[in-house]
């Protein structure tokens, strides 16, 4: 089967054509273009996605990014047999765009265009194998059920459990801010640019490195509550108020702020999802999202897992932001019933995925 992954639900504008096969119990699949295209050059000045220019970018793109995966796969349109398209949660504006070009090109091609929830694409893209996921047949990692799986996006941070693909509980999400949210706030107080979360983990790392001494200590928000919700606006406020305490701002304590911010961050999200794993025995942690590209997190996630002696899932290099293979993956793994009259939703939750 040819299927065409298509993701608009931010400020990238994805695209990837993969063909799938099942092979006995095995699901295998081969990539034959995949592109992102983001825009984070030009929402830079704003400080963050500003929703009307990505959907113009989304627009002006997506038929250049059609043409040119054709072009790259050295693929007819006519052989393609399924679009799968983001319908959210993200920006309604920005998922419109790719929603009606999704269902514009399958009536045009005679083929369904399915919904996927752009969070399910988070925990899908922990399943391919390896460092190179462009190259060659590729099987999916197994999943066993249930896993975990904790997600931890721009917009998002929740927990799930995964009872199968497709059937999901969330057990606990963020009341205010999500990870990457604060990671791009604190960048944004400390003057860093937009994304925040890749310049704050370079100046952290710099502060372990250097073995800077700890002057400065930051909440641990909700680490002891009952429940396994998150927040983060507090920490976020923390971080104002010590730099309004402290004035004018040393370099030392700039990138101290950032190591302080990343430690808080990390022992709330391990201390959370510790005890989501002494409720329960799940046989996978799963871990997606645009921050889990963050080394320190990544290593504390792999001690957790390795404590309780549970495989680690983790997208592999250029898999763990916004991208369309996920998309694409999830939407050749959904049952054959497919539901092709569907709206945006950017409140889209996973609980209704399936
Ligand atoms: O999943 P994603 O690409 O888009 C959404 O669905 O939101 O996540 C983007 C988020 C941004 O907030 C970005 O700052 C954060 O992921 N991020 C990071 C790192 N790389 C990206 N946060 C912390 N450390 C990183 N290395
Ligand atoms: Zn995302």
């Amino acid at each position: 089967m040819i299927v065409l992954g298509i993701e608009t639900s931010c400020d990238e504008t994805a695209l990837c054509l993969l063909e799938t096969r099942q092979n006995g119990g095995d699901f295998e699949y081969k990539i034959l273009a995949n592109i992102v295209n983001s825009q984070i050059d030009l929402h830079r000045e704003y400080g963050g996605v500003f929703p009307a220019l990505a959907k113009r970018e989304h627009i002006k793109n997506l038929p250049i990014l059609y043409k040119q995966i054709l072009t790259i796969s050295a693929m007819r349109e006519d052989n393609i047999d399924l679009i799968a398209v983001t319908q959210g949660p993200g920006l309604e504006p920005a998922l419109w765009t790719g929603i009606v070009f999704a269902k514009e090109l399958g009536e045009k091609l005679k083929v369904p265009a399915i919904p996927v929830n752009h969070m399910e694409g988070h925990i899908v893209s922990t399943l391919p194998h390896g460092s190179n996921p462009d190259f060659d047949l590729k099987k999916l990692k197994s999943l066993q059920f249930p896993s975990l799986a904790l997600l931890i996006s721009g917009g998002h941070t929740e927990i799930v459990r995964v009872e199968k693909i497709g059937q999901y509980k969330i057990i606990g999400r963020t009341m205010d801010d999500a990870v990457g949210e604060a990671f791009d706030k604190v960048a944004r107080m400390l003057q860093l640019p937009y994304p925040g979360g890749p310049e704050v983990s370079k100046l952290a790392e710099q502060a372990r490195k250097e073995n800077l001494p700890k002057t400065i200590s930051l909440p641990r928000p909700m680490i002891n509550s009952k429940d396994s919700n998150f927040s983060f606006s507090g920490l976020k406020t923390a971080v104002l108020y010590t730099l309004k305490e402290i004035g004018n701002l040393s370099e030392n304590q700039k990138i101290e702020i950032c190591r302080e911010f990343e430690n808080a961050v990390t022992d709330v999200l391990i201390s959370k999802t510790r005890s989501v794993m002494d409720d329960d025995e799940y046989k996978i942690l799963i871990v997606g999202g645009g921050v889990i590209a963050n080394t320190h997190i990544r290593l504390a996630f792999e001690a957790l897992a390795k404590e309780y002696g549970i495989p680690l899932y983790l997208p592999p290099a250029g898999l763990t932001g916004d991208n369309a293979l996920m998309i694409a993956l999830a939407g050749a793994l959904k049952p054959k019933t497919l539901e092709t009259d569907f709206k945006a939703d950017g409140n889209l939750s996973l609980d209704k995925a399936c």
